[in-house]
């Protein structure tokens, strides 16, 4: 933890089970790593191994039958996870956004796209003019390369990737310094998950933001992420540099992930 200072977030021996009648099944099973300033973080690892439920345990969003059963969790070298549930509330609103896993097919599909961007803001930076807002959000679709008139459509008008990039524009829209994406590609075909990528990417740039990407697309991985951490049954099995990662994987599942490209998805 040397370098604590310049790490967004540092997370160490995360634990969240779940109940069931056979006992706890611990999904995510004390892992721990770190997201350095305005660096992206892969968390690759199969169907199942824990990402999601990792994620959810650092926003502290687990729901029953889920529990976190331990762990500790640093913003900017500030411990979070002993807040109350007020404060805790307003980090996830300003500090960490999550696009969750199928965002896009969880659009409200009554509500056109400016209105939801909208709501958003005015749950969480009340007392901003209408034209603020506007030109707020306006910037926010051009950061996504989204065309204005994107507005004033509701959710069935768009594309699959129109749809993520809006995704992607909820995620932003509060400036937060850490964005966890879960499977933002995954649902898309295999152009335009590139060009998703691609701007999430350049997003992530500009705005010097940290990230950490859920996957399961190895090449899209080693385009998009600074380090690479593998997960398998809720454990970490490795963190290294992407580059490192794909040079000399450290562990026989790490190499099988590698040469499973381009996809090893499986319920
Ligand atoms: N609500 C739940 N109740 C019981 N077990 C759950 C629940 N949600 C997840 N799990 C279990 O926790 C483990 C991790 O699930 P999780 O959704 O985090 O995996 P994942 O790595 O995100 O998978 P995927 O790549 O399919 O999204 C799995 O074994 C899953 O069965
Ligand atoms: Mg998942």
């Amino acid at each position: 933890m040397s370098n604590e200072n310049t790490s967004t977030l540092s997370v160490s021996d995360l634990k969240v089970y779940y109940d069931s009648i056979n006992g706890d099944i611990k999904a995510v099973d004390g892992i721990s790593f770190d997201v350095k300033e305005g660096e992206c973080l892969g968390i690759v690892g199969e169907s199942g191994c824990g990402k999601t439920t990792a994620a959810y345990g650092i926003l502290r969003l687990v729901q029953h039958p889920g529990k976190i059963v331990g762990g500790q969790i640093s913003l900017h070298g500030k411990p979070i996870e002993n807040l109350n549930e007020e404060s805790f509330r307003k980090i996830r609103a300003t500090e960490l956004a999550l696009i969750p896993q199928g965002a896009m097919n969880s659009l409200n599909p009554t509500m056109k796209v400016g209105k939801q961007i909208t709501d958003l803001i005015d749950t969480h930076k009340p007392g901003i003019s209408s034209s603020e807002k506007i030109s707020r959000i306006e910037e926010l679709l051009g950061k996504v390369g989204l065309p204005n008139r994107t507005i004033n459509m509701y959710p069935h008008e768009l594309s699959g990737g129109m749809k993520q990039r809006v995704c992607i524009a909820i995620g932003i829209a509060l400036n937060p310094t850490l964005v966890i994406a879960d499977e933002i590609t995954s649902a898309l075909d295999v152009v335009v998950q590139r060009l998703v990528a691609q701007t999430l990417k350049q997003i992530q740039k500009e705005m010097g933001v940290s990230m950490i990407m859920i996957g399961h697309d190895m090449g899209l991985m080693a385009q998009m992420v600074d380090r690479i951490a593998v997960m398998y049954a809720g454990k970490i099995l490795e963190i290294s540099s992407t580059e490192e990662f794909f040079r000399n994987p450290q562990h026989e599942y790490s190499k099988i992930l590698i040469n499973a490209t381009p996809s090893i998805h499986r319920r």
